[in-house]
């Protein structure tokens, strides 16, 4: 038996934000307030201006909190629930990457519901509905073609007492309308439509190679992998290039589709007790653990990484399934390479001390189990240690 949900509208395609403004007319609220929640970058970028617009037009009132961060803390989801009770808006916004639209799913909750978001911190998979009153309706806009984060029903926040990353898992979290405009992400720098857009495969490789996996997340994860591997290098190389950014953002939504109901894999554990600990960005740790991973993982199911050869391009006509999966390492490293991530852990500045503390973090991710080759203590270590002194 399998159970998989998805978030109840999609608005896709370019101009699709221009559609923001009847989308919270569609929520019927009485008083027609809503809080955006979003980051300063995407306040800088002038991204902001896009959603105002279509807001304006339809005459609805809005506040912005615009305090979160890269991996949002527990403080400042909190802070935001605070401030949407203060206000008393009937909705929220998630304008942003994968931190802004966690950070609303969470302030969504929180502004309705007693207590601290880490109160919920424990409610992975174990309760469906942790939060006694609904959230608040919730539409997302994301502004990077990565974290999927407008599909799923997780929030990344960190444990400010622990740094450790908490992946807070409840239908209750998902939004009730996504609008994915590729346009949004036009003026994102190489680096970060490299990191993201790495994000994005991995949730998909994840997806398609868990334990965890099933027909429904696989369908939307094959396809994202093959619409991000064909347009990943033109969206790097020319930021300009609609239908690559089209592509990726489609494929972005897609991998998020299916992740977001499949339980990932090592990637996402070693990725967040790094980035947990060190705040280095998500995308970036992503990429840097990729192939050691996919080199650990494999054998473990040859069939689906040899599909994984091919989707990269990769011509495995004379192979044995084993060497065409065992390509798949090559050749998600020569994308690596064209996308210039040459980043290692020692640059995101992991100490050589805290390998161990690492893999015991990593341990304890929600994805050690559904990773598709076992994984213990030693295995984590293992990884680590290559990681750092590759
Ligand atoms: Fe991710």
């Amino acid at each position: 038996m399998y159970n998989f949900s998805a978030v109840r509208k999609i608005v896709a395609g370019p101009e699709a934000i221009n559609s923001l403004g009847k989308e919270v007319k569609n929520l019927h609220l009485k008083k027609e307030k809503v809080l955006i929640v979003t980051d300063k970058g995407v306040m800088k970028a002038g991204v902001i201006d896009k959603a105002l617009k279509p807001l304006k037009e339809e005459g609805i009132k809005f506040e912005i909190f615009d305090e979160v961060e890269p991996n949002p803390t527990d403080i400042i989801m909190d802070r935001g629930g605070q401030y949407l009770r203060k206000i008393n808006a009937e909705a929220v916004i998630g304008i942003g990457g994968g931190s802004s639209m966690d950070s609303a799913k969470a302030i969504s909750a929180i502004g309705c519901n007693k207590g601290s978001v880490k109160e919920y911190f424990s409610y992975l998979n174990l309760s469906p509905e942790p939060f006694e009153n609904q959230p608040k309706p919730l539409i997302v806009v994301p502004t990077t073609s990565g974290t999927g984060s407008e599909m799923t029903p997780f929030s990344v926040i960190t444990d400010t007492k622990t740094n450790i990353k908490r992946d807070v898992f409840t239908w209750q979290f998902a939004p009730l309308v996504a609008i994915t405009d590729p346009l949004l992400t036009i003026s994102l720098p190489p680096k970060i439509t490299a990191e993201t857009g790495i994000d994005a495969f991995v949730h998909a490789l994840e997806a398609y190679t868990s334990r965890d996996s099933n027909p429904f997340g696989d369908a939307n994860a094959y396809y994202a992998m093959k619409l991000i591997v064909n347009n990943i290098r033109k969206a790097y190389a020319d930021g300009k290039n609609i239908e690559a950014r089209t592509n990726m953002m489609i494929g972005s939504t897609l991998a998020g589709k299916a992740c977001g109901n499949v339980l990932l894999g090592i990637v996402h554990a070693l990725g967040e007790a790094i980035g947990g600990r060190y705040n280095a960005p998500h995308g970036l740790t992503m990429a840097v653990c990729l192939p050691f991973s996919m080199e650990y993982n494999f054998i473990a199911n040859p069939d689906r990484f040899a599909d994984i050869t091919r989707l990269l391009g990769k011509n495995t006509n004379g192979l044995s399934t084993v060497d065409a999966a065992r390509l798949s390492v090559d050749a998600v490293r020569e994308l690596l390479n064209d996308l210039d991530i040459k980043e290692d852990i020692k640059l995101m500045g992991v100490k050589e001390d805290s390998l161990s503390l690492l893999a015991e973090e990593a341990l304890g991710s929600c994805f050690t189990d559904s990773n598709p080759r076992s994984v213990k203590l030693e295995d984590y270590k293992q990884l680590l240690s290559k990681l750092y002194f590759r």
